[in-house]
């Protein structure tokens, strides 16, 4: 059959998502939690999936996660919704708030899902250039935002793969527009401690995603979640599958939400580490981190950084090779794992 005539030209550039998985001890290279389930609650898991029934439809509306977030995060349940990863609302809210005259804007360097999902979306998108310091230019930005009638931004807070949080100044800025709605991706935000979601009621044009992947833990579980005003959540709820988040999904997110303690640990040590690594790089020859807010370090290379990654490999440790011409050049993402994965990390970068 002669698929060509069906095609979207518009697509023929885009390549699926893949990334390459060669052999390795430690993997550093998606911004995962090095912790899997603490035993008693896969334990726990184990027992509840008994009373499972596999043969019905999950939840639609994943009430009982919904009501164990909204006690954590003292919001509403009318302010939330869950999906299968944060992905799947990025795109919900594309789909959702899809006008034609509206202009998708994201900082670049920045997550790629931003960009990818608003080509799917058909979606006019520009990336506006991160300054020297990895932050906002404010009056690029302010420019920019000008000259379109319906902006939808996108903001990774604390940003991938840079690493830190962007000016909270400029976001207020950029939220006190009436012509712009803002999705703060707040992904890492657990490392960080920083948000913005105290700040919902005053911007109500302010839509936070996060997710159970990375301090959580949960990332083979695929299960993240927007906070937003009403309005915003019930245009979410239009485009969103019934069924997205599947039944143990929704058990496994709610028994993690009974054990803060373990969350916190986790936290506590992925933080100190952080700052370990970091200062041990520091002074290793022809190695350049990027200071870090999230739980992966971003670092400059002087030998070319395929060579780095390849070195690294060789010494079982799989990083993301970010290298490419601009601000990324020579440039590799490690996540932060446990003691002993970044010891292995720490000793193939000194060679
Ligand atoms: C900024 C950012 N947002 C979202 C995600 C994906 O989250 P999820 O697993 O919830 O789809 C990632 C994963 O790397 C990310 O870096």
């Amino acid at each position: 059959m002669n698929l060509h005539p069906f095609l979207r030209e518009d697509l023929a550039d885009l390549t699926p998502y893949h990334v390459a998985q060669p052999p390795h001890r430690v993997k550093a290279d998606a911004n995962e939690s090095p912790f899997d389930l603490p035993p008693e609650i896969r334990q726990e898991l184990i027992e509840a999936i008994a009373q499972l029934n596999f043969n019905r439809y999950p939840d639609p509306s994943s009430d009982l996660l919904r009501t164990k977030l909204c006690e954590q995060l003292g919001v509403d349940k009318t302010e939330v919704v869950v999906g299968n990863g944060s992905d799947e609302l990025i795109g919900n809210f594309m789909l959702a708030f899809r006008r034609p005259e509206a202009c998708v804007s994201f900082p670049t360097p920045t997550f790629s899902m931003f960009a990818i999902l608003a080509q799917v979306a058909q979606l006019k998108a520009v990336g506006l250039p991160l300054d020297d310091r990895f932050d906002l230019d404010r009056e690029a930005w302010k420019t920019h935002l000008d000259s379109h009638e319906i902006n939808l931004v996108f903001l990774s807070y604390p940003n991938n793969p840079t690493g830190t949080n962007f000016s909270a100044e400029v976001i207020r800025e950029i939220l006190s527009r009436s012509d712009t709605l803002v999705l703060l991706d707040e992904a890492y935000y657990e490392f960080s401690g920083q948000s913005l979601m105290e700040e919902r009621e005053q911007y109500p044009n302010l839509v936070i995603t996060r997710t159970f992947s990375k301090a959580y833990g949960l990332a083979g579980l695929r299960v993240g979640y927007v906070v937003a005003h009403p309005a915003v959540i019930d245009e979410l709820n239009k485009v969103r599958l019934p069924y997205n988040l599947n039944r143990f999904s929704q058990l496994a997110a709610t028994l993690l939400l009974k054990r803060p303690d373990r969350l916190a640990q986790h936290l506590q040590l992925i933080r100190s580490e952080r700052e370990r690594v970091f200062n041990a790089m520091v002074p290793i020859d022809g190695i350049h981190p990027f200071p870090t807010d999230a739980n992966f370090i971003l670092f400059r290379t002087d030998s070319p950084a395929p060579e780095v990654f390849q070195r690294l490999l060789d010494h079982g440790v799989l990083v993301r090779n970010l290298d490419r011409p601009g601000p990324l050049q020579n440039c590799l993402r490690i996540t932060i794992g446990t003691p002993e994965d970044n010891n292995l990390f720490l000793d193939g970068l000194r060679g």
